[in-house]
């Protein structure tokens, strides 16, 4: 199931976020829903949101009995709001907003119209202000905010003129709120490296040999788990970090520090 470890157990204990009321924009596939499973399979009280409304009820329905699911657009203010309103009318002040849409697709710059351009900021830069804008007055007292990002943010890749722009405006936006919102909110964002069994990497891996170059290049040796993606949210939304704000925790198994290929430390070494 994703959202589960299947390479470990977890170190958090069962029902460490017994009462917590968790809102997450983008839950309804992939990362966001892991994240989404697993709060709720620690005593959270889950709302997904994704445009699609029937892979948001099923998305909910893959969670449990009591999540809720809503389909709006995070490119609409009024929608994301009118959503959270609701959210907060029926489970109370919100403890964990979690902002994870995106949109993604392989393109050189020259091969984007100004709309493409501008679809993907949008969806991930656009989308996060309005959904960490929009739920403000609605969060509990000690709040935990979390957007995802990527290494896209640090590190420029040729064909995402889009989502690097994209990416390295939420991690600014992520340090900025975090100043303007302590200290009773802590705002930060986590930074997956390449996470198998989604859609993202589907797009930007989709053939055999491109995957088996990123193994390489990795620390770790190998792309992550949802799972993996979803323990680190629980750290940043638990008590563990509650002195940790305005950072990006990177869940990449080090493929953001550098190529780990064996040739690199040869020629190194040579
Ligand atoms: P995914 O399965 O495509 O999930 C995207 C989610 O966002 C879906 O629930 C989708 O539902 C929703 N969504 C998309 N556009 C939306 C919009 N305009 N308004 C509201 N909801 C919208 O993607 P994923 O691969 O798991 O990636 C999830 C997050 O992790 C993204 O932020 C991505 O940038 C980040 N990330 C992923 C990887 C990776 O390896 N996959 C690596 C680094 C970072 P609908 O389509 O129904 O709207
Ligand atoms: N290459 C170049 N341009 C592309 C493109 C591609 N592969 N795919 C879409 N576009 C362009 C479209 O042509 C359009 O531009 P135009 O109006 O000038 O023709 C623009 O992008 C918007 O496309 P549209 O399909 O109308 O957008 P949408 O809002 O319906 O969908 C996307 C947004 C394009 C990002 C879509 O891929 C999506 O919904 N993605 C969500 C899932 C996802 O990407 N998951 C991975 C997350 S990392």
């Amino acid at each position: 199931m994703a959202g589960a470890l299947a390479g470990g157990s977890s170190p958090f204990r069962d029902g460490i976020l017994e009462g917590k009321v968790a809102f997450i924009a983008g839950g309804t596939s992939g990362i966001n829903l892991g994240i989404a499973r697993r709060f709720a399979e620690l005593g959270a009280r889950v709302a997904v949101v994704g445009r699609n409304p029937e892979k948001a009820a099923a998305a909910a329905a893959s969670i449990g009995e009591d999540a809720l699911d809503f389909s709006a657009d995070v490119r609409d203010f009024g929608a994301i709001r009118g959503v959270m309103e609701h959210v907060h009318a029926r489970l109370g002040p919100l403890d964990i907003v979690v902002s994870g849409a995106a949109g993604n697709f392989l393109a050189p710059a020259l091969g984007m119209s100004a709309n493409a351009f501008k679809t993907v900021i949008d969806i991930d830069l656009n989308g996060t202000f309005n959904v960490f804008r929009g739920c403000h007055d609605l969060l509990a007292e000690n709040a935990s905010l979390i957007a995802i990002t990527a290494g896209q943010a640090i590190n420029a890749m040729q064909l995402q003129a889009h989502a690097c722009a994209a990416k390295a405006g939420i991690n600014q936006l992520v340090r900025v709120l975090a100043l303007e919102w302590g200290p009773h909110v802590r705002v930060n964002g986590i930074s997956p490296g390449p996470i198998a069994d989604t859609e993202g990497m589907r797009r930007l891996a989709p053939d055999a040999a491109t995957k088996q170059s990123h193994f390489e290049r990795i620390a770790m040796k190998r792309w992550g788990e949802i799972g993996e993606v979803a323990e680190c949210a629980v750290f940043l939304c638990s008590d563990a970090a509650r002195y940790v704000t305005g950072t990006i925790l990177d869940c990449d198994g080090g493929s953001g520090v550098g190529d780990a290929t064996q040739r690199s430390v040869e020629r190194g070494l040579a």
